[in-house]
């Protein structure tokens, strides 16, 4: 059911998110490497080409049909994206999913995020069956230290939806990452 609804009735509108939509093209360097994690159409590759990597379980533009829980890693990502991906099922079936990334990531990579606070809120046939966990700003703090992330922003974006900025270390290293960071930021809507 999940599988017919990412498929067939969900659609993808960049242009409505302030921050986690077109507008994270304002966030990539020219040296990122980015790995697009439930990456529904793939837009960000039609964009950017070969810089991205689109893993979706159910939309056949994905780079490789598969979840972010049976992904197996072959090459290296410095940025992740979760935009609106990372959000289904229980508490525990997302903080697993938040500990594979903890698992996956290294220091200095960052991770993108667009969560939906649960409010079901699609306007497509089959949204009744599809169960959203139901992210809190809270929760990215309390799971971000946990699993060894440091917080940059979360707030909300506009369509009542969360737009967060983990950075894989802590504040310091936040802070010493963004100090060195001479890698020039060349993509603009
Ligand atoms: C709301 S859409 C967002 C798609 C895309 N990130 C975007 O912003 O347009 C949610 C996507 O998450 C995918 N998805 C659902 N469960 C997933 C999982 N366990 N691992 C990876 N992707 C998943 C769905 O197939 C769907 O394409």
């Amino acid at each position: 059911m999940n599988k017919q609804y990412w498929a067939d009735s969900w659609k993808p509108d960049y242009n409505k998110f302030n921050h986690s939509g077109w507008k994270l093209l304002s966030q990539f360097r020219r040296n990122d490497k980015i790995l697009d994690i439930g990456c529904g159409y793939n837009l960000f590759k039609q964009r950017l080409g070969d810089k991205v990597y689109g893993i979706d379980p159910y939309n056949n533009e994905a780079d490789e049909l598969v979840s972010w829980e049976a992904y197996e890693p072959k090459e290296k990502f410095n940025v992740y994206l979760c935009l609106g991906s990372l959000n289904f099922g229980t508490e525990e079936v997302v903080e697993k999913q938040v500990a594979k990334l903890a698992e996956v990531t290294n220091k200095g990579d960052r991770i993108y995020w667009r969560q939906n606070p649960g409010t079901g809120d699609h306007p497509w046939k089959g949204v009744e069956a599809i169960k959203f966990y139901p992210w809190t700003i809270d929760k990215n703090y309390e799971w971000a230290k946990k699993y060894g992330f440091y917080v940059k922003t979360c707030h909300m974006d506009t369509g009542n939806r969360i737009y967060a900025e983990w950075f894989k270390g802590n504040e310091y290293e936040y802070f010493a990452y963004m100090v060195h960071d001479d890698d020039p930021r060349e993509y603009a809507l």
